[in-house]
């Protein structure tokens, strides 16, 4: 089980760079299933999801390759990977069934599992498909997905942020024009439509809730590299914010991060956008509100790591989850550390103000374990974190390294397995 050991960290300060975004890199490996082609993509990170990815392609009939994060996929058939085990591993593995359904007319594959933070079903992604002609079935976790694709007009209750991507890829292949209304905008997705359009695809719309996709009969291999981790970029501007650092966050996407960016400097940190990337500089001193959105509001996965902020502001932060039903499962070890959290219902009331002591803390999720982490940097004493789940491997390529790269007492004392 991996273990990580944290100490006061000084005033954080260098240069550190940004790897390409896992919520954009995932969806795009599994988009090179829809062409017979050679598909290479640039700079995936090491992540224990990526890889598992590149496993789930291999089960469906691809053959990949990765070396030093070049990653070469050709897909000359393709099949269902069924009840395959690795697709309960990542929720992401139902990214496959848009790109199996278009490719082949059949998808079948075993219901990803929900996860820590919630239920997270599909019903959105099998609507959608249904909509596009497809015949689902459902039968003891195993969904059926058949039948010749054909345009049409989608609604999404909910901007799904997956089931916009699974339509998307779904709907690049299929007979006509499909139209996705109240498409979720994420920059993962509008990420996702480039590299299908690198490939041949015909999309508008491509960054907004309306999107409109013509369909081809094949689309061509293609060379890509996706955009960078905002999620990671903003984790490590909490890390900054919260030891009065002054740091490079180069290759950042600022553009992508505005919400966050808006709350740190309302908090006092000063944020400055250079042709390297983002700098970061001075501590974030005032209480802040935020409330989870879809894109462009504040995100969801920077919720744990802003609320370890709001602990040292002066006052009381209130924050609202409204994307995820359990999303607050950080409370529990935060406040094993000193920090005095209220959890009501989907608010949490964070009084600022008072320092952390050093503790045995354990990892729920993965952006958890960032906020943990983060957390660790400023109790005083020694932070001992055990992560079971592996969950930090699984969406941050060396957090732990690329802390200490900006002088952070930080390191895993144990391997997996
Ligand atoms: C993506 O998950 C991200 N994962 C998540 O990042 C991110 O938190 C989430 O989008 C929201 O931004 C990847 O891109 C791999 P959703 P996804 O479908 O697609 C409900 C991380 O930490 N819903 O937008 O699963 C769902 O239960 C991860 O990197 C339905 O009810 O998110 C949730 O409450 C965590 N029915 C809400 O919508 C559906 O059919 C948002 O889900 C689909 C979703």
């Amino acid at each position: 089980m991996p273990q990580y050991l944290i100490h006061p960290s000084p005033r954080l300060s260098g240069e550190v760079s940004i790897s390409t975004a896992k919520n954009a890199v995932l969806p795009i490996l599994a988009a090179a299933l829809l062409t017979h082609e050679e598909v290479i993509i640039h700079q995936v990170p090491n992540l224990t999801d990526t890889r598992h990815m590149l496993e789930i392609l291999q089960v469906c009939g691809a053959e990949t390759s990765m070396e030093g994060g070049h990653v070469r996929i050709r897909a000359l058939s393709v099949g269902s990977p069924r009840e395959n085990p690795l697709l309960r591993t990542m929720r992401a593995s139902v990214l496959i069934m848009g790109p199996l359904a278009a490719r082949n007319g059949q998808c079948i594959l075993s219901m990803p599992g929900g996860c820590a933070i919630g239920q997270r079903p599909i019903d959105l992604h099998l609507k959608g498909l249904q909509k596009l002609g497809a015949r689902v079935e459902l039968d003891g976790g195993v969904a059926s997905v058949t039948g010749q694709l054909k345009g049409a007009n989608i609604y999404l209750d909910f901007p799904s942020v997956g089931a916009t991507e699974n339509l998307v890829m779904a709907a690049v292949l299929a007979k006509g024009v499909t139209r996705i209304e109240n498409a979720a905008k994420e920059p993962e997705i509008a990420d996702l439509c480039h590299f299908l359009t690198a490939m041949g695809a015909r999309i508008a719309g491509i960054g907004t809730n309306n999107i409109m996709i013509e369909g081809v009969e094949h689309l061509h291999g293609a060379e890509y590299t996706p955009i960078p981790d905002r999620i990671e970029a903003g984790t490590l501007a909490c890390a900054a914010a919260l030891t009065d650092g002054s740091v490079l966050l180069s290759g950042a996407r600022s553009d992508h991060m505005r919400a966050l960016l808006f709350k740190l400097s309302e908090s006092g940190v000063i944020c400055q956008e250079d042709e390297r990337g983002l700098r970061l500089r001075g501590r974030a001193r005032h209480p802040m509100e935020a409330r989870t959105l879809s894109y462009p509001g504040f995100p969801t996965d920077m919720q744990a790591p802003l609320m370890v902020v709001a602990t040292q502001t002066h006052g009381l932060s209130v924050f609202l989850e409204t994307i995820f039903e359990n999303r607050y499962m950080h409370v529990v070890e935060l406040n094993r550390l000193g920090a005095q959290i209220r959890v009501e219902g989907q608010l949490a009331l964070i009084q600022g103000g008072k320092a952390l002591t050093g503790a045995n803390v354990t990892a729920t999720d993965l952006r958890a374990a960032a906020a943990l982490m983060l957390a660790g940097l400023i109790a005083q004493g020694e932070t001992r974190m055990d992560d079971p789940g592996g969950h930090l491997m699984r969406g941050y390529e060396g957090l732990e390294e690329k802390l200490s790269a900006l002088g952070a007492d930080c390191r895993k004392i144990q391997e997996e397995g």
